[in-house]
């Protein structure tokens, strides 16, 4: 039978997922020492691991190149679902913020504000929760410029430590949701590998409950 094939998200997540498969009993030397290669074996060729950007762990999962695939809820929030999530693997915590520069009134006045965000459908979706209209301009990275740049009144993003906002005059204005890592199925595979996949969510499950 061929391994199962688990797409990974490249960097900040990366390192914890390969502790978390470690400690589960799937060695990860082949990703620890991987080089340039996108696809590497894991726990001994028991699993195929993939290596993508977070948005493409999503669309191989959900096209089913993918049997699983370790993605932050952020990823998983702004995309949504044509997949199972099933385990919070715990690590990757941060948050979703609305955050504007320290000592502005956001919420002040009656005008229409400006949000940057990398991530439209979250911010979109909180402000029409408030009965809110805003304008949405979409930003690729270093989401924090906007407002010192004067594009925007304020931003939602991710936030971790909360040095990225300090070291730029900004500051949490409200905290929107939760953040960490999750393991998602695709769910054709969930029916057809499902003593596989039972049994690999059970060993990280016991890892990250520990
Ligand atoms: C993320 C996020 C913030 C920063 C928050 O950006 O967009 O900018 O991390 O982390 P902190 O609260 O610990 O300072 P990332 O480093 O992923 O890069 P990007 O801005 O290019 O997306």
């Amino acid at each position: 039978m061929k391994p199962l094939r688990i797409a990974l998200t490249k960097g900040r997540l990366e390192k914890h997922t390969a502790s978390l498969l470690e400690q589960a009993g799937y060695g990860c030397g082949s990703l620890r020492d991987k080089g340039r290669r996108l696809i590497l074996p894991v726990g001994g060729g028991e699993i195929e691991a993939v290596l993508a950007k977070a948005a493409d762990v999503i669309t191989y999962v959900e096209h089913g190149v993918c049997d699983l695939g370790v993605v932050g809820k952020d990823t998983i929030a702004e995309m949504g679902h044509h997949f199972f999530e099933i385990l919070d693997l715990g690590f990757g915590r941060c948050a979703f913020a609305l955050a504007a520069p320290r000592g502005a009134d956001f919420y002040a006045g009656y005008g229409v504000k400006t949000i940057a965000t990398k991530y439209p459908s979250i911010a979109r979706r909180f402000f029409e929760s408030k009965h809110m209209d805003v304008r949405v301009i979409k930003i690729e990275g270093s989401v924090e410029l906007a407002p010192l740049l004067g594009l925007s009144d304020g931003i939602v993003d991710i936030v971790e430590t909360g040095a990225t906002l300090r070291e730029n005059g900004l500051e949490v204005v409200e905290r929107i949701m939760e953040v960490s890592a999750r393991l998602i199925v695709n769910p054709a595979s969930m029916k057809l590998r499902k003593a596989e996949i039972d049994q690999l969510t059970k060993r990280l499950s016991n890892v990250t409950a520990a």
